[in-house]
């Protein structure tokens, strides 16, 4: 398998958020400001609460995603494989990680191969926008058919890009780019952060791409600059930056009002069933995790399984716990913010 520096970089991006202090330190998601309201005379029944949803044209069993990870090393293929077959047995869908390495190295691309263990999965490939250029944009569509996926995501990254070491800085003209790609490729584009989140600011600028769905993966949960400077420096140089971004929650209720019909992903944080929820009550079409499922998917299947399975579980009790019995009827409720609560 792929040995390059891009892969070793992978790999210290996951030993990373294995060991280091890769977390926002004072920003939370913002969903702690919310609750759902309880109902003690609930008339569902849990058994049969319906989590399904449809997502950039599938069906999910549950609104969930396995969020971007990985792909290019050994340990990103084990990654990989133990998601997508988690994620085949949950009927929930799943990000591949950046397939950039792929896009040069034949070899890189067994890491990505998970489509025959999860043949019903709603696959989303990935690449960076600060990557995608005119002789990008045929290797990617082969890259995607290659995998299999169903859609792809274009992840924005200035900061990471800014805290990396030889990371792609120049933004400029990604706007049009981004077009270009969602334009050229015959699956839907969908948009997303890495854990800064996307605002009011960035949503206006996707007024009008033909793009499918926005992730806001907001901050409170992994950040990036964080990761980066870990990385690079071993140590957090620039605090101020490692905390900069737009809360998941926040993140979501600005982007909702900004392009009221446009499919969202919450994800940045999100840790719980009771999360996702509060994010579904939110506006949130489905909701990803990524980083807390890193450890389990190296562990096995199993692990990985577990993982996701009592998340599942919690959100379905979160359901009944409100008294609906599906996610129209959760939205429909909503939240109550906290502060209103207590008076
Ligand atoms: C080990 C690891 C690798 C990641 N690699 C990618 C990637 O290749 N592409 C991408 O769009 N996001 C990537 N992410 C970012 C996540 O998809 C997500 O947006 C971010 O970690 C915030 O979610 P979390 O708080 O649930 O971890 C990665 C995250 C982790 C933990």
């Amino acid at each position: 398998m792929d040995r390059g520096p891009l892969a070793t970089r992978k790999l210290r991006h996951i030993d990373a958020c294995l060991t280091g202090p890769v977390e926002y330190v004072g920003v939370t998601t913002g969903f702690e400001r919310y609750e759902l309201p309880y109902n003690a005379l609930t008339q569902t029944s849990l058994t049969t609460i319906d989590l399904g949803t449809q997502f950039l044209g599938a069906q999910l069993r549950a609104p969930v995603l396995v969020g971007a990870m990985t792909g290019g090393a050994e340990l990103s293929r084990t990654i990989n494989r133990n998601l997508a077959e988690a994620a085949q047995k949950l009927g929930v869908g799943m990000m591949l990680g950046s397939q950039r390495i792929m896009l040069d190295s034949d070899e890189a691309a067994r890491s990505f191969e998970v489509r025959e263990l999860a043949p019903d999965v709603l696959l989303i490939g990935n690449i960076g926008l600060a990557q995608l250029s005119d002789a990008v944009i045929p290797k990617l569509a082969a890259a995607l058919e290659r995998v299999g996926a169903n859609a792809l995501a274009v992840h924005t990254n200035p900061l990471q890009e800014a805290m990396q070491d030889n990371g792609d800085t120049d933004f400029s003209g990604s706007l049009d780019r981004l077009r270009q790609l969602a334009e050229a490729l015959p699956c839907p584009v969908m948009v997303k952060e890495v854990g800064h989140g996307i605002g009011t600011a960035a949503a206006q600028q996707l007024r009008g791409l033909p793009i499918a769905a926005v992730d806001v993966a907001g901050a409170g949960g992994t950040s990036w600059a964080r990761v980066e400077q870990l990385v690079r420096y071993g140590e957090v140089r620039y605090p101020a930056i490692a905390e900069w971004g737009v809360p998941t929650a926040q993140a979501l209720r600005e982007v909702r009002q900004t392009l009221p019909d446009m499919p969202l992903v919450a994800s940045g944080g999100i840790r719980t069933g009771m999360d996702a929820a509060k994010a579904v009550a939110l506006g949130a079409d489905v909701v990803a995790l990524a980083r807390p499922l890193l450890a389990p998917a190296i562990e096995s299947p199993a692990a990985a399984l577990d993982a996701l399975e009592g998340f599942v579980e919690e959100l379905r009790i979160c359901l009944h716990g409100c008294g609906v019995g599906d996610l129209s009827a959760l939205r429909r409720l909503g939240v109550t913010a906290v502060s209103q609560r207590l008076g």
